[in-house]
């Protein structure tokens, strides 16, 4: 149907959500002009201002796996922070933690006893040993990626055509169309051009991993296990032990990044696959909302990095954070991994996220459309195009944002809140049924309202 869209229907149909959306959020246009005046863009980050309205949603509050927003609409949250808030929001455990830890200290810089039972539990999970904490996953990634190029004395980074490992330096390469590499659409003002500091290839191609990897100059490939960002891509069969045979083969350190796909399991797409990486990041929901992210590393790399630095400078050395590892998010970790993203909530979530593809698939069904839906664990998304894309580059091509908008808008113009830019849904502790199929009858109507 995509490419038999009328778009002249769908301009207007998006015209249409737009003055819907106008007329039922008030309140949030009257801050967002407000806001103008003191936040660039009106917005706290720049990307705000992308959200499929002509202004964000301003937030009253969020529980669980709804919000409200300043104009009395209440919302499904499928979206949960971008997996920020994939416990959903607010979780009983994580708050109590909070409420206790803040009587007692919030950041000193000094270790308190709850961050080795974090250690222990990390170990447990992701079964690497040794962890250091961060306050976001491109830190605990920018952390890695140092560690990994001093010890190889290696100066280049591995990564995938449209790959997304937050606001790091050396991720912000794709391919063109010919295959060649060049720096991101919009990089913003980098500090050094990506393609000195990077190697980008696409996902599930095994002979450019070789050849990239064979002139021994790459430090680390930085991976998700199943790319995320551009939709979900997994990995052919037998992709993963092609990477760690090939990284292994050319002295390449493996850094698996498992701040989305933490929705795979309790130990994230890792434990789920027997992977064996060298250093494991992640962040987001680890704290139910709160900023904490850690990494995690080998015995060989904590033996290699320890007989490399120079304690004296451990504090100037580019790996810092004055609030990393603070109380407050140590407790809210803490929490969250004993209370919260437990195996009974995988379980629970898990079954519901199958239900949700179900509905997706039986409109996709009933209106012959060739889309598909790709899921992992409690996550998915579905596609304007028939066939799982392979990589990066083939998913990109797919995207068609003028259809993605108007999706966008039609749901959160009906109670729903998708994740902004693709169209990914995530299931949290307190999702429940009727909160599936009420977003299975929006997506049904969203599609009558394209094919009539
Ligand atoms: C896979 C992955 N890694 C790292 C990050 C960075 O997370 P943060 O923005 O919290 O630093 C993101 C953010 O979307 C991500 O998707």
């Amino acid at each position: 149907m995509t490419n038999t869209l009328d778009r002249n229907k769908l301009r207007q149909l998006l015209e249409a959500e737009e003055g819907r959306f106008h007329k039922t959020h008030p309140t949030s246009y009257e801050l967002y002009q407000r806001a103008r005046k003191s936040l660039h863009g009106g917005v706290p980050m720049l990307w705000m201002i992308r959200w499929a309205g002509s202004f964000p949603v301003f937030v009253k509050e969020a529980k669980g796996a709804h919000f409200m927003d300043v104009d009395g609409n209440s919302y499904i949250d499928f979206c949960l922070g971008d997996t920020g808030a994939m416990t959903g929001h607010g979780p009983a455990a994580t708050v109590k933690a909070i409420h206790d830890q803040i009587e007692k200290g919030i950041t000193l810089m000094l270790p308190y006893e709850d961050v080795i039972s974090v250690g222990e539990e990390l170990q447990r999970r992701f079964g690497l040993p040794y962890w250091q904490f961060a306050l976001t996953a491109t830190d605990a990634n920018r952390f890695a990626l140092r560690m990994a190029r001093m010890i190889t004395e290696r100066p280049k980074v591995l990564v995938y055509n449209y790959c997304y490992h937050g606001s790091v330096d050396e991720t912000f390469i794709t391919l063109d169309e010919e295959g060649t590499a060049m720096s991101r659409a919009n990089n913003i003002g980098p500090q050094v051009d990506p393609r000195y500091t990077t190697k980008v290839i696409e996902f599930n191609d095994i002979a450019a991993l070789e050849t990239a990897l064979s002139a021994r100059d790459v430090a680390v490939v930085l991976a998700e296990p199943v790319m995320t960002n551009i939709g979900i891509i997994h990995p052919d069969p037998g992709y993963h032990d092609a990477l760690r045979e090939l990284t292994r083969k050319y002295g390449t350190y493996l850094i698996i990044d498992e701040t989305h796909t933490i929705c795979t399991g309790p130990g994230g797409y890792t434990a789920a696959h027997g992977l064996q990486p060298d250093f494991l990041t992640i962040g987001k929901p680890l704290a139910g909302g709160v900023p904490a992210a850690v990494y995690g590393f080998t015995e060989e790399v904590s033996q290699q990095f320890a007989s490399r630095l120079n304690v004296d400078d451990a504090d100037v050395g580019g790996i810092g954070g004055t609030l990393a590892g603070n109380a407050l998010s140590i407790a809210a970790m803490k929490a969250t991994l004993e209370h919260v993203l437990t195996e009974e909530f995988y379980n629970k979530a898990i079954k519901l996220q199958e239900y949700f593809t179900e509905g997706l698939e039986t409109v996709i069904k009933e209106f012959e459309l060739p889309w598909i839906v790709k899921r992992l664990g409690n996550r998915s998304e579905y596609w304007f195009r028939p066939t799982p894309p392979k990589n990066g580059g083939e998913a990109a091509a797919a995207i068609d944002h003028e259809l993605d908008r108007y999706m966008h808008l039609f749901a959160l113009n009906r109670g729903i809140l998708m994740t902004p830019f693709h169209n990914m849904a995530l299931i949290s502790p307190e999702t429940t049924q009727e909160d599936v199929d009420h977003h299975t009858n929006v997506f049904r109507e969203a599609v009558r309202s394209l094919i009539n």
